[in-house]
């Protein structure tokens, strides 16, 4: 053993010569705990230690990151931040004004980050024109995980409407099937919805609700519209849904027991750590009503201010490792999503990310790529927990009327901004 722990610092130490670096540790806040997210997790953490540096995780279990958001306000609070945190979307800027996050542009000048980045992703990244985090993925959002055999044994057709979808949905369950695989979690319930809402109201709509928050939009025949659909949706899953994690409804699509599960790739992470192959064991397509049209959701790390010293040397080296091809594509190949830098190869990749790469180009072109509400994208933190709030209350309540719903969400977005 000892022997063991030796040889491991004498391979580090020589890693620090050759690079001439200061072996730091960086404590990792992160929410990656499923099967899939934890093999991700673990390639970051491989590549950072082969550069000499330590990894001490820090992972909060809960899709979504609810709980690994609250967690971190109070080390921030208390004036213990962890050295890196995975912070997303718009809160990038909330935690900027606090003043707090360390900039990283000098590795992102080395790094050529600019010219690797698409516009879209590069400028969640920045905070006052600096760059402050460092995206490790794309994710997308409105996708409709598919268990193909049991569509064949209840006579099912993949649905692509939401129409389409009760008529799929009634055969599966005369079939003896569950048709939906749901987990009641306020982060899953919004995730639905949001692709509901992108299905029957389209991309503008969506934008006019989601990002520019229009009374006239979350008050709409269109919301009442996509809060009924959402409410027969629930029709459609099982008694035990309340409260399940989302990789547990994923591993009821990838055992037979349920035909389809609306959320983001990270589901695919689970496919593929059980090594489910697309094509064959499962099939990944656009939620009802959403093909051509993609909800991205960008993972990133920011890195909070820890003055100069071994732990900023170990900080920068995540920050390079993190853009770096390598950690692009692994990270990518089990996490579910595609690589956030341009121009990366694509053969290692399986269909579902070609379309998911396809679709995120195309879609920018159309008008039709969105931030997704439900994972941060498209509000501060505030409103985005607003809307939490009245699906999820909408969700376990079904004597709410669809209409009191919109009226609801209009006005709690409203006090929320
Ligand atoms: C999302 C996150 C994904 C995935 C998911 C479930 O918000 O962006 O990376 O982990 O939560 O935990």
């Amino acid at each position: 053993m000892r022997k063991l722990a030796s040889a491991a610092m004498v391979a580090v130490m020589s890693v620090c010569l050759i690079t001439g670096v200061k072996a730091g540790e960086v404590e990792v806040l992160h929410w990656w705990t499923s099967g899939g997210e934890a093999r991700s997790a673990a390639e970051l953490k491989r590549l950072l230690e082969a550069k000499g540096h330590t990894w001490k995780d820090f992972a909060v279990a809960g899709g979504g990151g609810e709980s690994a958001m609250t967690v971190l306000k109070s080390r921030v609070v208390s004036g213990k931040p962890p050295t890196a945190a995975q912070i997303k979307g718009p809160s990038i800027q909330e935690w900027g004004d606090e003043g707090v996050l360390a900039t990283l542009d000098e590795v992102a000048k080395q790094g050529g980050w600019d010219e690797l980045l698409p516009a879209v992703v590069a400028n969640v990244m920045k905070y006052k024109g600096s760059y402050v985090a460092v995206p490790v993925n794309v994710h997308r959002v409105n996708w409709m995980w598919v268990n193909p055999d049991i569509f064949k044994k209840a006579g099912a057709k993949i649905p692509t409407t939401w129409d389409e979808f009760i008529v799929a949905a009634e055969k599966i369950k005369a079939a003896g099937y569950i048709p939906v695989a749901h987990g009641g979690q306020a982060w899953q319930d919004s995730t639905t919805f949001e692709s509901v809402v992108l299905g029957i109201g389209g991309a503008d709509f969506y934008r006019k609700a989601f990002v520019d928050l229009e009374p006239s939009a979350l008050n709409s025949p269109t919301m009442i519209q996509a809060f009924d659909v959402l409410r027969k949706i629930k029709h459609y899953t099982d008694k035990d849904a309340p409260g399940r994690d989302w990789n547990l409804a994923t591993a009821m699509v990838i055992n037979g027991k349920a035909a389809m599960q609306f959320m983001g790739d990270w589901a695919k992470g689970e496919f593929t750590a059980a090594g489910k192959k697309p094509g064959v064991d499962y099939e990944c397509v656009a939620a009802p009503g959403t093909a051509g049209s993609f909800t991205f959701n960008i993972d990133s790390f920011v890195m909070f201010d820890v003055g100069a010293g071994s732990s900023q040397e170990a900080q920068m080296a995540l920050a390079a490792t993190i853009m770096e091809p390598e950690f692009q594509e692994v990270f990518n190949l089990n996490k579910g999503s595609i690589p956030a830098r341009l121009n990366m190869p694509r053969d290692k990749f399986d269909s579902c990310a070609h379309t998911s790469m396809d679709e995120f180009v195309a879609s920018a072109k159309t008008a039709t790529l969105v931030p997704s509400m439900a994972h941060g994208m498209s509000t501060f933190s505030s409103v985005q927990g607003a809307i939490y709030d009245v699906v999820t209350k909408f969700y376990n309540d079904d004597k709410m009327p669809a209409e009191k719903a919109a009226e609801t969400l209009a006005a709690a977005v409203k006090d929320a901004r």
